[in-house]
């Protein structure tokens, strides 16, 4: 994704105040369009810095346009949208934005470093994404470049999507033809309307097509469209309906090829009507999947839900927010059965619990260590509801 000059000219950065006032770091990542930065201002504040790539930042619409669609982000409205705070032009005419700084990886870092996600990974994440989608599309907002290297997984354990309004700044670069194939560093989670250039047809449903198309890819490790090159990939996604995501894990349960294979529906009304439409069916096929791991998965997730009533309200974190939804779809009596166990037991210090911090980890967590159960401690610290089972409030959303 990133080439060799670009790197050298970023990397000739670090070091240096921009404006007299952000100090730069060290370089986090070249991307197709900018550098992105840690940097640190005057009064101490750390930050990301995303630093348009000179040819780019030449050219006056696309200057424009990357100063203006940056703050989209901030009009979506969900802290799963990283905030842009601030913006500035440098003497030489670079042009930057300044971002929240987010500690952790990208889904894409996540995939080259432990490699593909496991189903209840994968349903897990995907529930957390369409949830910032929902928001975004309500405000009419398209992300249109949702992919691995977009998808932030934070140490906190929240998903974060990056770039809102970034695309448009990329096919400003195409209309300047600024530099060929950039529109092609994204063509393997881009939809057919997208593909096509066909841009008055771009809409909520584009978004979901690639979020199918980031659950194929993280799934299995292979793109939708199985094509030597971008170019050949792109074409492939003018031409051709996707693949079903069945023939890459055929292991996978069938209400989850389901979800990913009408996201991925070649005709955009044959998709999810709309975000929340797809997200139910995630939660839905999340909760499935726990509950054909067994027991223990069940148990383990239930009993998080016990210390993350105990840590904040379900209603600041919308971790546990999606958790606590999520596993209103298991059985009561093993629900219950988890909170009792749980309430006889001490958690897990906080730097331990892999199923607050990595939401990503709750699974792998289960799945490796099945005989895993928190040490004993006393009853009265937790206010957890004990017996009978709360009613639970049906899915929502
Ligand atoms: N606010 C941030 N905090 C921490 N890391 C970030 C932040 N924004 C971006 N990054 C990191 O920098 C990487 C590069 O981001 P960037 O958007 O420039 O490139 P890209 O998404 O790979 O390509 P493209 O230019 O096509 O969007 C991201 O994958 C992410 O790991
Ligand atoms: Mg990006």
């Amino acid at each position: 994704m990133s080439d060799d000059p670009s790197r050298k000219t970023a990397l000739a950065r670090v070091g240096s105040t921009l404006v007299g006032k952000w100090h730069v770091d060290r370089l986090l990542d070249v991307g197709g369009m900018a550098a992105v930065f840690v940097a640190t201002h005057r009064n101490g504040k750390r930050v990301a810095i995303k630093l348009l790539h000179a040819e780019f930042a030449q050219n006056e619409d696309v200057r424009a346009r990357f100063l203006r669609e940056g703050y989209v982000a901030n009009k979506v409205g969900h802290p799963g949208a990283v905030e842009v705070l601030d913006d500035d032009t440098l003497d030489d005419g670079g042009v930057f934005l300044v971002m929240e700084l987010l500690e952790g990886e990208s889904l894409d870092a996540r995939l080259r470093r432990a490699g593909v996600l496991t189903p209840v990974e994968c349903f897990f994440l995907a529930d957390r994404l369409l949830d910032v989608l929902a928001a975004a599309h309500q405000k009419q907002i398209v992300h249109r470049d949702i992919k691995p290297a977009n998808v932030f997984i934070t140490q906190a354990g929240e998903i974060k999507l990056l770039d809102f309004g970034l695309a448009r700044v990329r096919e400003a670069t195409v209309d300047a033809k600024t530099r060929d194939g950039i529109v092609l560093g994204t063509a393997a989670y881009m939809p057919p309307e997208q593909a096509r250039a066909k841009t008055d047809l771009v809409d909520a449903r584009s978004d979901l097509w690639a979020v199918g198309a980031l659950m194929f890819t993280a799934l299995s490790n292979h793109y939708v469209h199985d094509a030597p090159t971008a170019i050949d990939r792109m074409v492939a996604t003018m031409k051709r309906p996707a693949r079903s995501v069945t023939t890459v894990v055929p292991t996978l349960p069938a209400a989850a090829v389901q979800v990913i294979d009408t996201a991925l529906r070649f005709e955009k009304d044959q998709r999810y009507p709309n975000a929340g439409a797809m997200q139910l069916e995630t939660r839905r096929v999340f909760a499935e999947l726990a509950r054909a791991q067994g027991p223990m998965v069940q148990m383990t997730a239930a009993a998080t839900r016990v210390g993350v009533i105990e840590r904040a309200p379900a209603e600041s974190s919308p971790l546990a927010r999606s958790l606590a939804v999520a596993l209103d779809g298991l059985d009561a009596s093993l629900e219950s059965l988890a909170i009792e166990v749980a309430i006889e037991s001490e958690p897990p210090p906080v730097s331990q619990r892999p199923t607050m911090a990595d939401p990503v980890a709750v699974a792998a967590l289960v799945a490796n260590e099945p005989k895993a159960a928190p040490a004993p401690r006393p009853t009265t610290a937790v206010k957890a509801p004990v017996a009978p089972p709360r009613p639970r409030p049906t899915t929502k959303k």
